[in-house]
This record gives C-alpha cells, structure tokens and sequence, in this order.
C-alpha cells in the first residue's frame, strides 16, 4: 500500500469508530471515503446497525456491493453524521471539496448531519485554502458559456472539466463542473457568496462553517481538528 494510502485507512479506521449503533448517517465520496465505506460494510456484516445515505451513485453501488442498508433525506431528514474526505483543509476547518464530482450532494448530505466529519491525509492541509487545488462549481448545463463567462470576468478562468476521454464530464445531477483558478482565497464566504450570484450555478466545492471535525491521518497517528 503506498504511504497516502496508509494516511487516509488511519482517518478512515478512526472515523468509523465515530458511528453508533443504529444511526442513518452519510456516505461520502472519492477514495478516502471509499476506504471508510469498506470498514463499515466490516463493521455491518460484524452486527452494527446503520443506515446510510449515499452522496453519489458510486458510493450507492459500492455501498449495496458492501451490504451497507441505504436510505434518503426524504426518510431520514436528519443524520448523526457523515464521513467524507476533502481536497484541502484550512486552519479554520474551511474545505475545497469535489475533484470528485460529488459536491453538490455532499454538501446537502453534510448539512444535513449532525457532525460532519471529514477524513483525510496530511497532503490536504494548507494555510490558505486555493493554494493546490482549483474550486469545482457545478453548473447547469444549459447556458453554461454564459455562467463561464461571468466567471471568467471575476478572474477565475474556468475550466469545464473533461473525462478522460476528452467528454465533457457530466455530474449525477446530470450537470457540468467547472474548475475555477482563484489562487488562494482571502475570503472563504464572500467568493463563495459571489460565485453562487452567478446564473446557473447550482452549487460550489467551497464548504465554509459546515465540517465540525477534521481526521488528519499523519505520520504519528491521527490527529483530530475541531471546528
Ligand atoms: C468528491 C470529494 C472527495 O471527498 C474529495 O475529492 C477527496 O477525495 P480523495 O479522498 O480521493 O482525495 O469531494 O467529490
């Protein structure tokens, strides 16, 4: 296993010590996220009881695959928690989330949770967040040049994400994501608030005030960041 590797199955293992008997909570996306789901559907088959509610078609499948029992927000409105990983982490808990596609319903799905609890190796803290990563906007597809024109007048020369086959890659919404180039950000809220402003957009990866604890798989174990 390589060492990233190793870094995220720590948060992931202590994460999913989080998770009470009975509880609904929400499952994240990508390859942290990924690691927490296996632990759990072990955890199923050893007699937890949960339920989840997925924040992709992947981790569905993934999630039924694992024998992990899924529900929705229409019939669990409220969760214990989720577990979801992040592209970076600030000092004060802010996120850029969604590289993976998945961010307008991870952030519904985060708040709708209790704790929001977000796992990730040490690559992902930054003091400033917009210094590794682009922010990935969802957008509708319909009229979407225009969204990214506005965007670009802001100085955030968006970028439609592609596959890799060079497709346009199209989220489970059905919509685009475009990769914005902010640099790094001096004020978390207010570009996000302006982005939002933009016609079209449906949603951002930038998660201010809503992660509660921040699980840094580390070097010397895991370290534990709260909001
Ligand atoms: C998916 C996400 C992921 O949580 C984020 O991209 C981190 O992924 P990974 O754990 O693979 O680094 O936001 O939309």
């Amino acid at each position: 296993m390589e060492q990233q590797d190793i870094l995220k199955e720590r948060a992931a293992r202590r994460a999913v010590e989080l998770v009470p008997d009975g509880a609904d909570i929400g499952l994240g996306s990508g390859s942290t996220a990924e690691i927490a789901l296996r632990l759990l559907g072990e955890q199923v088959r050893g007699g937890l009881r949960l339920r989840g509610v997925p924040t992709s078609e992947r981790t569905a499948s993934l999630a039924q695959g694992l024998g992990i029992p899924l529900t929705t927000l229409e019939e669990a409105s409220e969760l214990a928690l989720t577990l979801d990983g992040a592209d970076e982490v600030d000092p004060d808990l802010n996120l850029i989330k969604g590289l993976g596609g998945a961010l307008t319903r991870e952030k519904i799905v985060a708040k709708a949770s209790k704790q929001a609890v977000i796992l990730v190796d040490e690559s992902k803290l930054v003091r400033v967040l917009g210094t590794t990563t682009p922010v990935p906007v969802e957008v509708l597809p319909f009229g979407w040049t225009r969204a990214a024109a506005e965007l670009a007048g802001m100085g955030l020369s968006p970028e439609r994400r592609t596959t890799p086959s060079g497709e346009p890659y199209i989220t489970d919404n059905g919509n685009y994501i475009l990769h914005l180039a902010t640099g790094p950000i001096a004020d978390v809220p207010s570009l996000d608030t302006r982005i939002r402003a933009v016609a079209g957009v449906v949603e951002t990866g930038l998660f201010h005030g809503i992660a509660h604890l921040v699980l840094v798989g580390a070097q010397d174990g895991v370290r534990e960041l709260r909001g």
